[in-house]
C-alpha cells in the first residue's frame, strides 16, 4: 500500500474497501498526457518565478517525460492506492527523481490540476469531433451533388406529402450537421480557459504568473476566479449538450435509413459490409449499425443527465462528486466519435433506388396540394380550393385512380375551372421545380444551396489549415 500524501494527519490506514471505492485510476488514466503537459507547464512557470530553481525545474521536467514514455510503452505500473492519474505521476516521480519532485505539486491542487487535466482533454476531443463533422458534411455534400435529379416522397407525420428533391432531404441534414458543428465550436469558448493558479479554492500565496503557464499551455484566457475554477463543470454539461443534440441528428438519420432499408420502402440498400445477417433466418439483412448508432444517442444523453445530477446543489467549491465527471464525458466523446466515423465510411456507399423513390413519390395523392393551388391560380380562394380538392380525392380513392389519372370531365364534377392545363401541374417534377419559394425544393434553389454549402465548407477546411 502507498503512503498517503495526508498521511501526517491522519492515525489510521485506509480500509482497503475505501481504496478501491475512491480510486478514479482507471478512468483517469486517460489523461496522463495532459497531465503531464499541465505539470511540465506548471515546473517552467515555479522556475520562471523563482519559486523553485532553474535546476530543479528541469530535472522535474525530465523526469516527467521519462513516465510520459513509461506510460506510452506499457511500462508504467498502476496501483488503486494511489486513487488517480495525478498521485500515480508524482508517486512515481518521488521514486524516480528522489526529493526534487517533492517540490512539483507547490502552488497546485489536484483541484485545479484535474480541472486543467479534464479541459485540455476536451479541448483536443472536441477539435477532432469538429474535424469529423466536417468530413461528413462534405460526404452529404457529395452524396446531395449525385442526387439533384433523384425525386423521392417527402413525409410529415410519416405519411405521403409532397414530393421533394433526395438532395434537398439530404441538405436539411447537412444543415443539423452544420449547427452541430457550430455548437461544438462555440463549446470550445467556454472549455479553452486556464483554471491552474487557483490551487485547492482561494489562490495561492506564492507569487505565481498564470499568464504564463495559461501561453505555454496554449490557452488565450486565464479563468477569472478561484472558486469557480475549481467548482465549475459547466463546460462539461455544454459540450455533452451539443453532443446530445448531434446524436438526436444521427438518430433520425438512422431511423430513416432503418425505414428506407426495410422490404416495405427499398428506397435504398445499405452496403453488406455495413449490415449484418440472422444467425438463423438465411434471407435476412439487418440494418444493425444504423440500429446501434440510434441506440447509442441513450448513452450520451445518460452522460449529459449523469453531468446534471451530479453538479446539481453541490455547494462550492471542489467536491468529491465531481470524480465522477469523467466516466460519461469519456463514454460520450468515444461514441460520438464512433458515430461520426461509421457515417462517414457508410454514407457514400448506400445504394439509392432511384426507381422506387419516383414510383413512391408519383402515387399516394402527393399533387393534392398542386392541384388546389392551380384552382386558385384560376381564381378560386384557398379554403374552397382545398375542400373541392379534397372531394376530388375521396372521389379518385374509391375509383382506384390516382388524380392525375381522373379524366378533365371527372374533375369538373369538382370545378368547371379546369381545363387540360392540369396535367402539366399534378407531376412531381413540376411540383418540384414550381417550389421556388427561398429555402424551398425547386432544382435551381438546391443547387444554389450546395454551392453556397460548398463555399462554406471551403471556408472552414482553410480557417483548420491555418491554425
Ligand atoms: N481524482 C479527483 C477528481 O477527479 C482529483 C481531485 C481530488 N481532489 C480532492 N480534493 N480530493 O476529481
Amino acid at each position: 500500500m502507498a503512503e498517503k500524501p495526508w498521511n501526517g494527519r491522519f492515525s489510521q490506514k485506509t480500509e482497503g474497501i475505501v481504496e478501491s471505492f475512491t480510486s478514479s485510476i482507471n478512468v483517469d488514466k486517460r489523461l496522463y498526457a495532459q497531465d503531464i503537459a499541465g505539470s511540465i507547464a506548471h515546473c517552467r512557470m515555479l522556475a520562471k518565478t523563482s519559486i523553485i530553481t532553474e535546476e530543479e525545474s528541469s530535472r522535474l521536467v525530465k523526469g516527467l517525460l521519462k513516465i510520459k514514455k513509461d506510460i506510452e510503452s506499457g511500462r508504467f505500473k498502476y496501483n488503486d492506492s494511489l486513487e488517480d492519474i495525478h498521485m500515480h505521476i508524482e508517486s512515481r516521480l518521488a521514486a524516480d527523481i528522489g526529493k526534487a519532485a517533492l517540490k512539483l505539486h507547490t502552488a497546485r491542487s489536484r483541484n485545479d490540476q484535474v480541472a486543467l487535466d479534464i479541459r485540455m482533454y476536451m479541448r483536443e476531443e472536441s477539435l477532432e469531433i469538429i474535424d469529423g463533422l466536417i468530413d461528413l458534411r462534405k460526404i452529404l455534400l457529395s452524396l446531395a451533388g449525385n442526387h439533384t435529379g433523384t425525386i423521392m416522397a417527402g413525409y410529415t407525420h410519416l405519411q405521403k406529402a409532397q414530393p421533394v428533391l433526395f438532395a434537398h432531404h439530404l441538405m436539411a441534414y447537412y444543415e443539423m450537421f452544420s449547427r452541430d458543428t457550430d455548437r461544438m465550436r462555440d463549446c470550445q469558448k467556454r472549455i479553452n480557459v486556464m483554471p491552474l493558479g487557483s490551487a485547492a479554492l482561494a489562490g495561492t500565496t506564492y507569487p505565481i504568473d498564470r499568464k504564463y503557464t495559461a501561453g505555454l499551455l496554449d490557452f488565450p484566457k486565464v479563468s477569472a476566479n478561484s472558486i469557480d475554477s475549481v467548482s465549475d463543470r459547466d463546460f462539461i454539461i455544454e459540450f455533452l449538450a451539443s453532443a446530445s443534440i448531434c446524436m438526436v441528428h444521427f438518430s433520425r438519420l438512422s431511423e430513416e435509413l432503418v425505414i428506407w432499408s426495410s422490404y416495405e420502402f427499398n428506397y435504398i440498400e445499405l452496403p453488406d459490409a455495413f449490415a449484418t445477417g440472422s444467425s438463423i433466418m438465411p434471407q435476412k439483412k439487418n440494418p444493425d449499425i444504423p440500429e446501434l448508432v440510434r441506440g447509442k444517442t441513450g448513452r450520451v444523453f445518460g452522460a449529459l443527465f449523469a453531468l446534471l445530477a451530479i453538479m446539481k446543489s453541490l455547494p462550492l467549491s471542489y467536491n468529491r462528486d465531481m470524480q465522477e465527471d469523467k466516466e460519461p464525458v469519456f463514454d460520450a466523446i468515444d461514441t460520438l466519435k464512433a458515430c461520426i466515423g461509421i457515417y462517414i465510411k457508410m454514407l457514400p456507399n448506400l445504394k439509392i433506388n432511384k426507381d422506387v423513390m419516383l414510383k413512391g413519390a408519383s402515387s399516394g395523392y402527393l399533387n393534392a396540394t398542386d392541384m388546389a393551388d392551380y384552382l386558385v391560380t384560376k381564381g378560386m380562394a384557398f379554403r374552397d380550393a382545398h375542400a373541392c380538392t379534397g372531394k376530388a380525392v375521396r372521389y379518385a380513392i374509391g375509383e382506384k385512380k390516382e388524380l392525375h389519372e381522373l379524366t378533365l370531365e371527372e374533375m369538373r364534377l369538382f370545378s368547371s375551372l379546369f381545363s387540360s392545363d392540369i396535367y402539366d401541374v399534378l407531376t412531381p417534377a413540376s411540383m418540384i421545380e414550381r417550389r421556388k419559394s427561398s429555402g424551398g425544393t425547386a432544382t435551381e434553389n438546391v443547387l444554389r444551396a450546395i454551392k453556397k454549402a460548398k463555399r462554406d465548407i471551403g471556408k472552414e477546411c482553410q480557417k483548420k489549415a491555418s491554425k
